[in-house]
């Protein structure tokens, strides 16, 4: 159970010199090394999404009894791999995607426990003391978890007989004084959680390398842990200090600037286009393409109808009270295409805008007369980005210049 700390008895942010000496220099050689493995990374991401791409391409290609397909499996398992490897080195390099939102990091921690719990071995308990009331901090929640996660794990590791991991939420407001020794640290109100164990510790040679990526002392450590704490804290305007001794035990604190309306409104949720709150008809029979285009646009906020096949997507459109705004159809649909779709659908509904997709080039389907010219045409396979892209361009255009019926 939490315990709640009412009040404001704030953490006062202790800055131990050494420790703020070994973490400064420290700042600019990970800085470097964020910068580099960033690049690696998002080139190597590039390559990776063909790569998944088109191995899924081929997937829905091959039939399920061909050997190939098997040997098209494992590329594209391989390269999930890899994806989530580079994942972890862009979150170093505070390159990812991010979608902040205000998050009580209160709730945060009470709904990840179950999780933390279970990451642990069953002789470490994790004890929660929290602050109330306690400011939103403006960040990605799914991210901050991962931050969570990776703390408690560590901490756990450190206590292998067992121990107690405290997890500490207070506010800190952080003066002149104190930000002035930090670099990049305006001052201001901070939330700070602090993930505390009192495991084996750390000597100065290991406290000056932990932030690095693959730096690890574990037979079975990956040494990416820290190195994304790092990324997403710094991503997130924040700051990590580490307080650590051998045989006493290790205190991480995380510090978030509290929110304010200027922190909201200065970091918007830029690595992806804008989601809406618009329907989309999306006609694909290909399931794992559907399936894709689907999770994309919901999980930006539209809501999405599917359907298999021109009849289906005829009633759907029939069958559905409210306004559609965007027919996303295939170009070529068994025993129709998405033309003669399209223009089943705008009979009912004059005003929808459509957008084709196909896996064949522009200059194929315009010539095949499956699309007529000037029509948009979104190209398989595409990415999440481009995805969202076309659609939001293609819904902000309507709604400038609506389509009227004449
Ligand atoms: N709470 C802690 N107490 C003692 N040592 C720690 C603590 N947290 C991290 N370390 C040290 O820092 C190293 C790097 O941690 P990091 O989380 O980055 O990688 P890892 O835990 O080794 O592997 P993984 O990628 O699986 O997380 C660890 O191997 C460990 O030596
Ligand atoms: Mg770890």
């Amino acid at each position: 159970m939490p315990i709640n700390k009412t009040g404001a008895a704030a953490l006062r942010p202790v800055l131990d010199e050494q420790f703020a000496s070994e973490q400064q220099a420290h700042s600019h050689m990970l800085e470097a090394m964020g910068r580099l493995a960033g690049s690696v990374a998002h080139d190597f991401n590039n390559v990776l999404t063909a790569i998944i791409g088109f191995s899924e391409l081929l997937l829905l290609e091959l039939p399920s009894d061909s050997e190939s397909r098997r040997d098209a499996l494992q590329i594209k398992t391989a390269a999930d791999r890899a994806s989530l490897l580079t994942k972890q080195l862009l979150a170093f390099s505070r390159r990812q995607i991010m979608c902040p939102i205000l998050v009580d990091l209160n709730a945060l921690i009470v709904d990840a426990e179950p999780l933390l719990r279970r990451a642990v071995d069953s002789r470490v308990h994790i004890r929660t003391v929290l602050e109330v009331p306690l400011p939103d901090v403006y960040a990605d929640p799914s991210q901050l978890e991962q931050v969570l996660l990776n703390l408690v794990v560590n901490a756990g590791d450190a206590m292998p007989d067992g121990g107690v991991v405290t997890i500490e939420t207070g506010v800190v407001t952080a003066g002149e004084s104190y930000t002035a020794r930090v670099e990049g640290m305006p001052p201001g109100q901070y939330i700070c959680v602090s993930v505390s164990d009192t495991g084996q510790g750390m000597d100065c040679e290991m406290r000056n390398r932990i932030f690095e990526p693959y730096f690890t002392t574990k037979a079975s450590g990956v040494g990416l842990g820290l190195s994304t704490v790092y990324g997403v804290v710094r991503q997130s305007d924040g700051h990590v200090w580490l307080n650590s001794e051998r045989g006493v035990g290790t205190t991480f604190k995380v510090f978030l600037p509290a929110a304010t309306r200027s922190t909201i409104t200065a970091s918007p949720c830029v690595a992806l286009p804008d989601g809406g709150t618009e329907t989309i008809l999306i006609v694909e029979d290909e399931t794992a393409v559907r399936d894709v285009a689907r999770t994309m646009l919901q999980r930006r906020g539209y809501t999405v109808l599917v359907a298999a096949d021109g009849e289906q997507a005829v009633r759907a459109s029939a069958q559905f009270a409210d306004r559609i705004d965007l027919l996303l159809t295939d170009v070529v649909l068994p025993h129709t295409n998405g033309r003669v779709v399209a223009e089943q659908v705008r009979a009912a509904r004059p005003d929808i805008s459509v957008l084709y997709m196909s896996g064949y080039s522009a200059d194929t389907v315009l010539s095949q007369g499956f699309v007529a010219e000037g029509v948009q045409l979104l190209e398989k396979p595409f990415t999440e980005s481009t995805l969202l892209s076309r659609v939001r361009k293609l819904l902000d255009a309507r709604a400038a210049a609506p389509i009227h019926e004449s």
